[in-house]
């Protein structure tokens, strides 16, 4: 049987249902407690063998491929290394081609979801047969988001986010994603969060930060406007400081009436939960009307994690 010489891989964008961010660590990171959440928006990673030596290479294309490098630096590049040394291949030898369908810099783990797709699609391009758990401690060596990029689904997120306990939840819920015009640096938000609890302009971190039971429940009932009652992301005040302009999505959320609206993780996506389909497009309608959004997506959720959708054979 000829070997598999091209296998695509798809991985979807994260939300953060609710982010409780404790205080800094010894090792700079937050401590974490955070509902994490796949949402239907994904980037697909068509990954092609290529000649022993070669190295890897990357191409983008699809939404803001430009603000994507495509140097080591990438999250898909950085993953191929990862794995080759892990298994022991002298070199990374593949192609990538990453076709871009959630935002850049949008606080949507879209670096994220591209290193999960890149581990998926490596394992198998490379016949290596590393199992979740294998998968998931090399996902957790490449950022604190990746180990839930390869899970889906819904699921806790402690530690500095790469510790998760999959939840329980019932239902799906229709999300209106609205994109901003550029994006917001992660380090900078977290440490703008860290700048006002120092100034007491922003609520003290509590040393040991939980989940709210009120958040779980509506989960486990499948209870929308229970659950879009309780959104909450202890980063929101800083993305708005930094970007006040998403106020103004925040609003437009409440007044068509979203279930629940806030900043996606570290911003400046907001993202905003819908009762129905209709209503989310009456709310998507709102949004880009309004030009409070670059652009707006509705997406449902919880989907998969990271995944193998096809596979060719030459
Ligand atoms: O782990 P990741 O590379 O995604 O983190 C990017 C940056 O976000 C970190 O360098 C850190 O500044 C910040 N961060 C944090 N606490 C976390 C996760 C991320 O301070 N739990």
């Amino acid at each position: 049987m000829a070997a598999t010489r091209t296998v695509i891989a798809r991985a979807p964008a994260k939300i953060n249902l609710e982010l409780r961010v404790g205080p800094v660590r010894d090792d700079g990171f937050h401590e974490l407690a955070t509902v994490f959440h796949a949402v239907a928006l994904f980037d697909d990673l068509t990954a092609r063998a290529t000649e022993p030596g070669s190295g890897v290479s990357i191409t983008v294309d699809g939404i803001q491929a430009d603000e994507v490098p495509t140097d080591d630096s990438n999250l898909a590049v950085k993953a191929a290394k990862l794995l080759a040394a892990h298994i022991g291949l002298e070199s990374a030898d593949v192609a990538f081609e990453l076709r871009k369908g959630i935002p850049v810099a949008g606080g949507m783990a879209g670096g994220s979801a591209d290193a999960a797709a890149a581990l998926v699609a490596c394992d198998a391009l490379w016949h290596a047969g590393l199992d979740r758990e294998q998968l998931l401690h090399l996902a957790a060596q490449l950022g604190s988001d990746v180990p839930f990029s390869l899970l889906g689904g819904t699921a806790i997120g402690s530690g500095r986010g790469e510790l998760l306990t999959p939840v329980l939840a019932r239902g799906e819920y229709t999300w209106v994603i609205a994109l901003a015009e550029g994006g917001l640096s992660t380090p900078g938000v977290y440490g703008q969060i860290d700048r006002m609890r120092e100034a007491g302009e922003a609520p003290q971190p509590t040393p040991g930060p939980e989940i709210d039971d009120a958040l779980m429940a509506a989960l486990r009932a499948g209870d929308a406007a229970a659950l879009g009652a309780r959104l909450h992301n202890e980063l929101e005040p800083a993305a708005l400081a930094m970007a006040p302009q998403l106020e103004r999505a925040l609003e437009i959320g409440r007044k068509v009436g979203a279930l629940g609206g806030i900043v996606s993780g570290s911003g400046p996506t907001t993202v905003f939960l819908a009762r129905d389909s209709s209503h989310a497009l009456d709310l998507a309608v709102a949004l880009t009307a309004s030009g409070a959004a670059a652009d707006v997506r509705r997406a449902h959720g919880p989907v998969p994690g990271a995944r193998l959708v096809e596979s060719v054979r030459g």
